[in-house]
């Protein structure tokens, strides 16, 4: 078993690609140690225990639930959901972090991240890689595109009740490239163990 203990936050896997479960299952395989941050203990975190993750019940909003989770962490896997709070969010995990001597945090995020980036969640993931990269954490970005779970919890509605499928992204012409949620996982996996991470790689 390896000596690297991480934190991995979402590990339960919510309503879209369940980064954090894929990232917690394939990291346990490994042989690493994981201590899976959920938001309720439930059947899923009973999953994790079973699979032998340490399982902690915590808020991403919470100052003190967070600064317990990262207690003792050399890296931490961090998967906000595409909800409001992201900057409160980020602010509260790099403090409780740096405190902590954290080494490495592996920071998922979208594709397209700039100060003119198109949409508030895009602008908001720019400024907290800004200050993941200030705590000096070892902070490093996995842009990932759009999850194709996505699509199937957009669609699955009304293709079942009248065979459509009803998107928000624009003209028929419109191209948006897919990935799934467990092949970012790998791919997060990869980075979250690999000998080392240049700080503000993406
Ligand atoms: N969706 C996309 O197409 C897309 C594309 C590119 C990048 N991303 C990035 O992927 C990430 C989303 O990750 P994901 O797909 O793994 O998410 P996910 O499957 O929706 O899982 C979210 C997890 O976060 C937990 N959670 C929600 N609110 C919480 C809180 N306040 N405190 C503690 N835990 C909380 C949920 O627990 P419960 O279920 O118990 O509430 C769930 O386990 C985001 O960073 C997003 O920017 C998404």
């Amino acid at each position: 078993m390896s000596d690297q203990f991480v934190l991995v936050t979402g590990a339960a896997g919510g309503q879209q690609g369940k980064t954090g479960r894929h990232v917690s299952e394939l990291l346990l395989a490994g042989g690493v140690r994981v201590r899976a941050f959920v938001h309720k203990i439930d059947e899923r975190s009973d999953r994790l225990r079973a699979l032998g993750a340490e399982v902690v019940e915590g808020d991403f909003l919470d100052f003190h639930s967070v600064e317990r989770a990262v207690r003792g962490i050399s890296t931490v896997y961090f998967a906000y959901p595409v909800q409001a709070g992201l900057l409160d969010a980020t602010a509260i995990m790099a403090d409780a972090a740096r405190k902590a001597g954290v080494t490495r945090l592996i920071d998922m995020v979208m594709l397209i991240s700039s100060p003119d980036a198109p949409t508030p969640r895009m602008r908001q993931n720019y400024l907290s890689e800004q200050i993941f990269e200030w705590a000096g954490i070892g902070a490093a970005h996995v842009r990932a595109t759009v999850f194709y779970e996505n699509v199937r919890a957009l669609t699955h509605t009304s293709l079942a009740k009248d065979g459509t499928i009803l998107l928000p992204w624009g003209s028929e012409s419109t191209v948006i490239p897919l990935v799934s949620g467990e092949d970012v996982a790998r791919v997060s996996v990869g980075v979250l163990t690999a000998p080392s991470v240049p700080p503000g790689s993406s």
